[in-house]
């Protein structure tokens, strides 16, 4: 198990704490399928809404958060019913415009598991504004629910008078099935999962499909896929989405090895600058960098 879970399990209640500690073993992939729910529920006798806002503290355990010392968790629900958790994740030395926010992570961790959408998402924080903005590109906007220790809403209610991809006439959404040609083969396995990534990346407005992939010195990699917003700001970079992924799975940032940029090269805007400011601040990996 993760050492960043130890002391957060002795602060669980005892039913729970059994239940989940076998689930966090190193193969630990930040998220609950169907049966092991099933299983911490009728361990717990808690209530679907309950038993996640139980394991909320399991998600802010995960938060890399140098900066603020605030410690936010999110656990995001799939439609195939699994759970995915989420934490903050800061860059100390480098702009605040890095960070990615708890819902952020969990929602990447959701898609980057293969979900088209997700019905509800749990934090123990109320959502920034820059949260709910990136929520309402999601397929699931419209009935999306915001679950917080003392209160549900749906995400429309968080977010009246809201701005979205329709505004720009845009009617596809982010989570929803992408598939962009961007032709190309390789023999290195790095480049091929990010390339991979990149023709699954979400960029309806700049065309600047992009992924990031990761390799750690233990041979694990992880990916990033570009994940666009209707508002461009809330935008979350291919690198940020990699790194949040990467530290979900336990991996070690100051192990990373290597790191490769895949973007199109017809796009109206590059991940280039901002994937090596990334990199900056996690101790200077080289970005290796590919436009097709
Ligand atoms: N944060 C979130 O993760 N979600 C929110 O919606 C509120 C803010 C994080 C971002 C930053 O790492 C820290 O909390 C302080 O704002
Ligand atoms: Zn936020």
């Amino acid at each position: 198990m993760h050492p960043r879970f130890a002391k957060t399990l002795d602060s669980l209640p005892a039913d729970l704490s059994a239940a989940v500690a076998p689930m966090l073993g190193d193969d630990f992939s930040a998220s609950f399928s169907p049966e092991q729910i099933q299983q911490l529920m009728d361990a717990t006798r808690l209530g679907e809404r309950e038993l996640r806002l139980a394991l909320l503290p399991l998600a802010a355990a995960c938060s890399v958060a140098p900066i603020s010392h605030f410690f936010v968790g999110a656990i995001a629900c799939g439609l195939s019913g699994r759970w995915y958790l989420g934490a903050n994740m800061e860059f100390a030395g480098q702009g605040l415009f890095n960070s990615v926010h708890a819902e952020q992570s969990a929602i990447s961790n959701a898609w980057l598991g293969g979900e088209t959408g997700i019905s509800e998402i749990t934090v123990n924080y109320t959502p920034c504004g820059h949260c709910r903005q990136f929520m309402n590109e999601l397929s699931t906007a419209k009935v999306l629910k915001v679950s917080l220790p003392d209160d549900i809403s749906t995400l429309q209610a968080f977010l009246p008078h809201s701005f979205g991809p329709a505004d720009l006439d845009i009617t596809d959404a982010l989570m929803s099935p992408q598939h962009h040609d961007l032709p190309f083969t390789s023999e290195d396995p790095l480049v091929c999962a990010a390339l991979a990534a990149a023709r699954q990346s979400y960029a309806p407005y700049s065309q600047g499909y992009a992924a990031v992939a990761l390799a750690f010195a233990d041979g694990r990699t992880f990916c990033g896929r570009y994940a666009e917003n209707a508002a461009f700001n809330p935008s979350l970079p291919p690198m940020q989405m990699a790194c949040a992924h990467a530290v979900l799975n336990g991996a070690d940032l100051g192990q990373l090895r290597r790191a490769v940029l895949v973007e199109s090269a017809k796009g109206q805007i590059s991940q280039q600058d901002a994937a090596r400011s990334v990199l900056k601040a996690l101790g200077g990996v080289t970005l290796e960098y590919l436009a097709i």
